[in-house]
């Protein structure tokens, strides 16, 4: 498990991408400390979002780490290209690499392009099981709570075992849970082994977001003591 009990990485998503270098600033001074940030390709999933240009000026003016979700179908074609945009975090989905050896390409192609931290992610109904051949490959697993392609939908509670599997498994690093995390869900992914939470509508959305990230810090560090 990482040192700090919890790392909150709100969703940019849910930003007001006509003013996003305010939106980068606003999150930041509320608490944040990584940003996510959704790239979707219209192929993996169904929605198309932003491309490295758009990551390399979110970058431009952050001062915390991005923590790139990669939702497309050739994540190794465009790993030098988000790299060098400023990824610090680049995970990619083991549904578009489902041989071991297939996975294991993508992970060396980012680290080959310097990436610090390499994430897996797997869909609802992809099983974990899938990802046990490179866990001691990635720094982070990324267990999704929805359905990817769209922000502001409801937490899948299913998921949850995943989190515990990968526990049980001895996994020790990263473990972040994406989609319709907030104050009623968080404690539940914390409680089951998750650290890093991403949410985009419940920081976006509330109506005080440094009120928002400071009550999830609390409750995620509160559910953190109660891990088995
Ligand atoms: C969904 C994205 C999520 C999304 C989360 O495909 O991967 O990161 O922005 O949004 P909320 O927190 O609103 O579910
Ligand atoms: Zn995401």
């Amino acid at each position: 498990m990482s040192a700090a009990p919890i790392t909150i990485s709100p969703s940019l998503l849910s930003c007001d991408f006509g003013r996003i270098a305010e939106e980068v600033g606003r999150v930041e001074r509320a608490g944040a400390d990584w940003l996510h940030v959704d790239v979707m390709d219209a192929h993996f999933v169904p929605n198309l979002t932003i491309g490295p240009p758009v990551v390399k000026a979110i970058h431009g003016v952050a001062t915390v780490p991005l923590d790139v979700h990669l939702m497309i179908t050739e994540p190794a074609r465009y790993a030098a290209d988000f790299a060098k945009a400023g990824a610090h975090v680049l995970t990619f989905h083991i549904e578009v690499a489902r041989e071991p050896e297939a996975a294991r390409e993508v992970i060396r192609t980012f680290r080959g392009e310097g990436i610090e931290k390499v994430g897996v992610s797997l869909n609802p109904d992809t099983p974990i099981e899938s990802v046990a051949d490179v866990l001691d490959e990635v720094d982070l697993v990324l267990v999704m709570s929805v359905f990817p392609g769209f922000g502001g939908q409801k937490f899948i509670a299913d998921v949850l075992p995943k989190t515990r599997w990968l526990r049980t498994a001895g996994y020790t690093g990263h473990v972040e849970m994406d989609g319709g995390v907030d104050l009623t869900t968080l404690p539940d992914c914390v409680e089951a082994g998750a650290d890093v939470l991403v949410a985009g509508s419940a920081i976006f959305g509330a109506p005080d977001m440094t009120q928002r990230i400071s009550d999830f810090r609390r409750l995620g560090e509160e559910a953190a003591g109660c891990r088995p």
